[in-house]
């Protein structure tokens, strides 16, 4: 057996997914919140037969593979090794499924394996005594820098370099991993040069990249990462969340914070759901990302002009996304390490407690910002606040922050409403449904049977296809692929049908194949015979309503030899019918 099959059949797609979805069973399927998507009721199902998974708010399905590519955002050969890994499943040795682009990534994070040793090395070498007592002048105990893996890179020119060249790198391999440049004359130099090393991890734990803190006040940048690689796109990642998910995912609470250092001063204050962008803008895929971990996020970026803006640009990206959004704004102009640092760990998490809805810091905002006092300063509030409003998709939740921002703003609740209708009624266009596709119940019925049942797949199946008005089934083409697979001789799949399907088919595919199945097989056969048997009937009716027009034509015609012919069928057909 070919070894994706292998582990997919001893690997439970229900066991796997119940790690990160709470699962009620129903019949054959699971049923829970979807971890794609924001959902307040469950409409994400996890099938054990099929070993498949589909959700109907998002449209997400697939087999256990694609679960695990999707939730743990890694390529199909990542998602096969952590699978074999985490069941005990030894992974062939010289795999066909390593292709070239796999095997470079391997070599990649190999690299940087290496790179994390060096630099904890040189941090607990003697050339790291200055970089120690830097730690521990900013509260950083040997515990916690072990627990973030942090190092230091050497001030010599290519140490690292050296070491990976001796580890059978080649000089392109290492250009590719980020660690070290290219001088003009060809030769290498390692990218970081006496800095303190912070790894950046991806979701499933695994180092990609690194940032560097400059430990003299003079040197530039701050702050030095790793450029962008195979394997550390920044824009999707968000540091310390292979740490902090699970978390996260229990106390249903994300806090975003700006730094690293702020990430460490946090978590050490006991807050571990607490995650960074990597000096960059809050991105689309970031918040898709943290909301498979929860859809409640705590914002508490440096209260300067910076973050001021970086948490306004955030909260829309995050409405977008239909996240629930607090902020925290520290006082003093501290940012949440030194807020740690100076007040201690209980006072954090009571500011964390504390956090009020968006809509009052950007009140605030406007409130800094306009003149209430006058006319034209109370619209341009509104103008400011209004986009924030419309993002808000429950009406009842609208309604709520439209009357309390009038109250705190004391703006007249009239005026906010009506601005509100008007924008309303230009974003929320009629939408024409399209008819859905859909199947009659008998037609349904069979479908159901030929996917959950292999005897169903045999005793009917062929005849099905045989029916004289076959080609006029509305499943028709379903009917048809189901057969396809059948007669290929590969094992029948749910996938397999999935891709031989429009998207429409499947989604009504999905609904039966996840519709309660608790019926014994002999059941489901039996229930499907019955269809066949009323597809034949109706079969037989239409063609006897169509013999007895054609007949009376023939007559007509005067052909009276063709009449009599059709005469015999139709009698032959009508004796049928009355045997049933
Ligand atoms: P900050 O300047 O707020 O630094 O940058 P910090 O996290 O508080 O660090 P300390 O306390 O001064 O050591 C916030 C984040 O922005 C990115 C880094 O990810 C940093 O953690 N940044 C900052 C850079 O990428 N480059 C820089 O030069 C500066
Ligand atoms: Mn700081």
């Amino acid at each position: 057996m070919d070894f994706v099959e292998q582990l997919k059949s001893s690997v439970d797609i229900v066991k796997v997914v119940g790690d990160y979805v709470r699962l009620r069973k129903l019949g054959n399927s699971y049923k829970g919140l979807c971890p794609f998507h924001n959902e307040r009721t469950p409409s994400f199902n996890v099938h054990s037969v099929q070993q498949y998974y589909k959700c109907f708010g998002c449209g997400k399905g697939g087999d256990l593979i694609k679960f695990v590519m999707e939730i743990e955002n890694v390529p199909f050969y990542e998602a096969l090794t952590m699978l074999a890994e985490r069941n005990g499943i030894p992974m062939p040795k010289r795999s066909d499924y390593s292709d070239p682009e796999s095997k470079l990534r391997e070599s990649l994070f190999s690299a940087q394996e290496i790179a994390l040793k060096h630099f904890r090395q040189n941090l607990h070498s003697n050339n790291g005594t200055h970089a120690r007592s830097y730690l521990k002048n900013r509260g950083l105990d040997g515990a916690l820098a072990a627990e973030f893996s942090l190092g230091l890179s050497t001030r010599s020119g290519n140490a690292l370099c050296c070491l990976l060249q001796q580890q059978g790198f080649s000089a392109d391999q290492i250009v590719e991993s980020g660690l070290a440049l290219r001088r003009d004359d060809g030769g290498l130099y390692d990218r970081f040069r006496g800095r303190l090393m912070f790894p950046i991890h991806n979701e499933s734990g695994k180092v990609i990249g690194f940032g560097g803190r400059a430990l003299e006040p003079g040197d530039e940048p701050k702050y030095l990462n790793s450029p962008a690689t195979k394997l550390y796109d920044k824009s999707r990642t968000l540091y310390n969340l292979h740490r902090a998910r699970q978390a996260a995912r229990n106390t249903d609470r994300i806090v975003l914070v700006e730094g690293y250092m702020d990430v460490i001063g946090v978590w050490a204050a006991g807050v571990k759901e607490v995650v960074a962008t990597c000096g960059t803008a809050l991105t689309n895929s970031q918040v898709r990302i943290m909301r498979k971990y929860s859809g409640r996020i705590v914002l508490n970026f440096d209260p300067d002009t910076a973050g001021v803006n970086a948490t306004e640009k955030s909260i829309q990206m995050l409405l977008e996304e239909n996240m629930h959004i607090r902020i925290v704004e520290l006082p003093e102009g501290l940012d949440p390490d030194e807020y740690v640092q100076k007040h201690g760990a209980a006072s954090y998490q009571e500011q964390l407690d504390r956090a009020g809805n968006y809509f009052f810091w950007l009140a605030d905002r406007a409130r800094s910002r306009f003149d209430l006092n006058v006319a034209e300063g109370r619209i341009a509030a509104l103008q400011f606040l209004l986009p924030s409003i419309q993002k808000i998709p429950d009406k009842m939740e609208r309604a709520a922050v439209v009357s309390d921002v009038a109250a705190y703003l004391k703006l007249d609740a009239g005026l906010l409403l009506e601005q509100f209708r008007k924008a309303a009624t230009n974003r929320e266009q009629i939408r024409l449904d399209k008819p859905r596709y859909d199947l009659p119940s008998a037609e349904k019925m069979l479908v159901h049977a030929l996917v959950q049942s292999a005897q169903a797949r045999r005793q009917i199946l062929e005849e099905l296809a045989a029916l004289p008005h076959f080609q006029q089934l509305s499943g028709k083409h379903i009917f048809e692929s189901i057969l396809a697979i059948e007669r290929s001789g590969v094992p029948f799949r749910y996938g397999e049908l999935e891709a031989r399907l429009t998207e429409e088919e499947n989604t009504l595919m999905a609904k039966l194949a996840f519709a309660d199945d608790t019926e014994e097989e002999n059941i489901i056969v039996k229930q499907a015979m019955a269809c066949l048997e009323e597809l034949k009937q109706r079969a037989s009716r239409e063609r006897i309503e169509a013999l007895k027009t054609e007949i009376a034509a023939v007559e007509r015609s005067g052909d009276m030899a063709r009449a009599l012919a059709l005469m015999q069928e139709l009698k032959r057909l009508q004796a049928r019918r009355s045997d049933y």
